[in-house]
């Protein structure tokens, strides 16, 4: 049995398998309390402060007079001047953070509590802020979400509607009919988990003069053709590399006097579909498009070299303290095969052991690493920004 199948008090008791087995991508489930005593990691202000930064990614969604309006971040403190004092249900707004969990240690520890599910499927943190009756309106996701509940109140609407029509023309995306087929109103710590296209609506509710944060911890799902696009793109690399070597030059001895010198003949056509056909790939070979393509940071990530440490000092630092991944950092394996924001490594024994552990818990714990190979390596990956201490 897998040692991490636990009942989890996050799951309300259910073991990870269980959820998987019933829940994951077919229904949703309510979690009252999944996180006893959690109000939320960041204060409103601080929301706003990483809404004000040029490498954060920030939405503020208005509905103003039946009408939706997305602006983007940066912003600035005029800007959340401007925005309504008192809202009402017709005049309201919403502030929407992305990827927090690049900005804020506690951001990537509570997305390590979502683990059961694996890393290639997680895509980040987003926080929202929104006082009483502000939201992005009623709508559906394609990806899986668990909506965690911070400070203040949300109220849940879902419906199980399979009218998916969208307003037109609206700069997100609103259903235009919108059927509550279940409504909850959740507080502090409560967790509700949506499947892909469940239609739902969160409405903001002040509590106490506390405004509404709800944590969405998101999950993607790459399209099926965007995979099949960017696997054509990763073997054509492999073919430019000699990764993939298809002999010979096209031949044709066997070649007929044609009616028509300017046709391409049948026997063209099939020769040339036999040698794409030798095109092959292993199990292996997609593992490892998927590694290098899932483990890529995303267009606007950007690491900060670590100032000049020499390898001695860089070894010694890690031997007392120990070493994490980069907040930004994305780290995958598969076999002997370890893909850190896109660049792939080989390590085998023990030295596979300890890259396993660190692409798991994303951090080490002070060690002194005997191989050579593998202290450089993570000399190398410091040295780019990928680690930190
Ligand atoms: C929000 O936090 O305001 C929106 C989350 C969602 O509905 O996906
Ligand atoms: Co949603």
């Amino acid at each position: 049995m897998n040692s991490k199948n636990k009942p989890l008090h996050l799951l309300n008791g259910l073991t990870p398998a269980q959820f998987l087995a019933e829940y994951w991508q077919k229904k949703p489930l309510l979690i009252k309390n999944a996180i006893p005593n959690f109000t939320g990691l960041l204060s409103p202000n601080e929301l706003a402060g990483l809404a004000c930064e040029d490498e954060v990614q920030s939405r503020i969604v208005k509905y103003k007079n039946g009408k939706w309006i997305a602006d983007h971040g940066p912003f600035n403190d005029d800007d959340f001047a401007k925005l309504t004092d008192k809202p009402t249900q017709e005049n309201n707004w919403t502030l929407l953070v992305q990827s927090v969990n690049h900005h804020l240690p506690k951001g990537a520890a509570l997305l390590q509590l979502f683990d059961f599910i694996p890393h290639a499927r997680l895509d980040d943190l987003m926080v929202s802020y929104a006082p009483n009756g502000g939201g992005v309106g009623p709508h559906f996701d394609s990806y899986d979400v668990f909506l965690l509940q911070g400070q203040g109140k949300r109220l849940w609407r879902i419906s199980e509607q399979t009218d998916l029509r969208l307003v037109e023309g609206a700069p997100l995306r609103i259903l235009q009919n919108f059927d509550t087929t279940q409504e909850w109103l959740v507080e502090a710590g409560d967790l509700l988990y949506l499947p892909p296209h469940l239609a739902h609506w969160g409405i903001a509710v002040t509590d106490n003069g506390v405004d509404c944060m709800t944590y969405s911890i998101g999950f993607r799902a790459p399209k099926n053709q965007e995979l099949a696009t960017e696997f054509l793109g990763f073997m054509q690399d492999q073919l430019n590399q000699d990764q993939i070597v298809l002999d010979g030059i096209y031949q044709d001895a066997d070649l007929r006097l044609q009616e028509h010198a300017a046709e391409i003949g049948k026997e063209m056509i099939a020769k040339v579909s036999a040698n794409l056909q030798k095109i092959q790939w292993s199990d292996e070979l997609v593992a490892e498009f998927l590694g290098s393509y899932l483990s890529e940071p995303k267009a606007d990530v950007i690491f900060e070299a670590n100032k000049k440490l020499s390898l001695r000092a860089f070894t010694e630092k890690f031997a007392n303290a120990g070493i994490a991944l980069d907040l930004k950092s994305q780290m995958l394996f598969f076999g002997d095969k370890f893909y850190l924001n896109g660049e792939t490594v080989s390590f085998t024994g023990e030295s596979k052991n300890i890259l396993v552990t660190l692409a798991d818990k994303r951090h080490l714990e002070a060690t002194l690493i005997s191989d050579a190979l593998l202290q450089k390596q993570l000399y190398d990956w410091y040295i780019a920004g990928y680690l930190k201490f």
